[in-house]
């Protein structure tokens, strides 16, 4: 009876060894450096070794075995599924004694075990040895490259999500802070308003009182008497030294500019709340002509100067999207639209219905796109704008929201005539899909 050291991670290989080996001593190991622990401890008659461990491999372990002094001398006998002839030259390269199937038939297997236990050593020759061990190396340096290009990828996806995911935090916190802020704005703006109105109503009032008074007086003055004559004149002159006559015209004028400056504000407060409203970050029904109309608002600052805006808002059917993250794209367009255009120009947005999608065009008459630029604007940190002005995320986010609604971006530019964004978004929006793939093209 010798005295087997087995090291495999599977339990099925396990139980059928043990079975194969019966009368025998097995002991069992599930990992390399498990196995190197057991040999230096139990020092068994042979060692029996899987080459596909978790950690350290069959191959490094034998290795490393090789490098004890109290154990170097027990015989290894590489096990594996994968009987290719690669396998079993690598293994004695390794420092193996011999190589056995796990397919062999149980006789055959046994017998072998005996073989190895005799003293038998499948031979490779000293030059075989050192092309084996090169081509395992080449191949460890290959699996490592690509486990290195791969970590890389990894790395350099999480570092756009994190920044992604900071700026979408902006947004959200924005949006509150001017939910919040719209809010408080529509209180006091009720009641300037409502006192607005009453004072136009009282404001008709008096100036129906003083058409009246003005009508007595003529009569009055008809009268001729020194006294009325007098009365009335003084009154004549404190009114023009009030300037009386001016104030009362003023005044309406006055009341309907508050009230159309109170609906300004009102409008302005309504878009910021249909802007960052928190339920638009569900997925809903939306009007895209109105979602891109209080953008427009929002961004309004940004436009008026550079572009004359043309909007011509087709008739548009509700489109089933989450209408804060379709307003964040609008806005990214809306703004490269206006920062490429230089001194001043056009802006157009043109929504029309599509079969089952709708389209969204945003167009400026600004620089355009170089068509060496134009296959990557829509990677995350490309810009050409000066440092502080662009992150060069904006396309990036927009691609990527485009992406989840099922969408599709194309992009139509000529250098120093103007770009076309085209966004083409199913009406029944998203489906729920891991691998929801965007289009995007690009026309020169
Ligand atoms: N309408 C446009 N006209 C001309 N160039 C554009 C237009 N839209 C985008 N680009 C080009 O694509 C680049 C990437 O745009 P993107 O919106 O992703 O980033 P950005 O505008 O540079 O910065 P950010 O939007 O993060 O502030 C821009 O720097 C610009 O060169
Ligand atoms: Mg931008």
């Amino acid at each position: 009876m010798a005295k087997i050291l087995y090291i495999e991670d599977d339990d099925n290989h396990k139980e059928l060894t043990r079975n194969i080996l019966r009368g025998h001593e097995l002991i069992m190991a599930s990992d390399g450096i498990e196995g190197i622990e057991k040999a230096r401890q139990e020092k068994p008659d042979l060692i029996l070794i899987d080459l596909n461990l978790p950690g350290i491999n069959g191959y490094e372990t034998t290795t490393k075995i090789r490098g004890i002094k109290e154990i170097s001398h027990i015989p290894i006998v590489a096990v594996t599924a994968g009987n290719t002839e690669e396998n079993r030259e690598i293994s004695l390269a390794a420092g193996c004694d011999g190589f056995i199937s796990k397919f062999t038939p149980i006789a055959e297997y046994r017998c072998k075990i005996q073989e190895y236990l005799d003293g038998k050593k499948d031979a490779l020759e000293d030059s075989e040895k050192l092309n084996c061990l090169k081509k395992y190396q080449s191949r460890l340096i290959a699996h490592l490259e690509e486990k290195i290009t791969e970590l890389e990828k990894e790395r350099d996806h999480l570092k756009v999500t994190q920044i992604q995911l900071l700026q979408q935090e902006k947004m959200a916190s924005i949006g509150q802070l001017a939910a919040g802020i719209a809010h408080e704005i529509n209180n006091p703006i009720g009641y300037i308003n409502s006192n607005l109105c009453t004072m136009k109503k009282y404001l008709a009032k008096i100036c129906q009182y003083k058409q009246q008074c003005q009508k007595v007086w003529s009569e009055l003055k008809e009268i001729n008497h020194p006294k009325i004559t007098q009365a009335f004149e003084s009154l004549e002159n404190l009114s023009a030294e009030l300037k009386l006559p001016f104030i009362l015209e003023d005044i309406g004028s006055l009341v309907e500019e508050s009230l159309e400056g109170v609906e300004r504000v009102r409008k302005i407060v309504a878009d910021l709340k249909s802007f960052s409203h928190l339920d638009e970050a569900e997925l809903k029904e939306a009007d895209l002509n109105q979602g891109l109309q209080s953008t427009i608002n929002i961004v309004w600052n940004e436009l008026k100067y550079k572009a004359n805006l043309i909007k011509e808002l087709g008739e548009i059917p509700l489109v089933r999207c989450y209408p804060q993250q379709i307003n964040q794209v609008f806005m990214n367009l809306l703004v490269n639209a206006a920062q490429a255009i230089e001194t001043h120009g056009e802006i157009r947005v043109k929504t029309a219905p599509a079969g089952d999608r709708v389209l969204v065009e945003i167009s400026d008459t600004g620089c355009g796109i170089p068509p060496e630029n134009l296959s990557r604007i829509f990677e995350p940190f490309f810009t050409t704008k000066e440092i502080g002005k662009g992150t060069g995320l904006g396309l990036s986010m927009a691609y990527d929201i485009i992406r989840k609604h099922n969408g599709e971006i194309q992009v139509e530019s000529q250098v120093g005539k103007g770009t076309t964004f085209r966004l083409l978004l199913p009406i029944d929006g998203p489906q729920v899909t891991e691998n929801n793939k965007t289009e995007y093209s690009f026309k020169a």
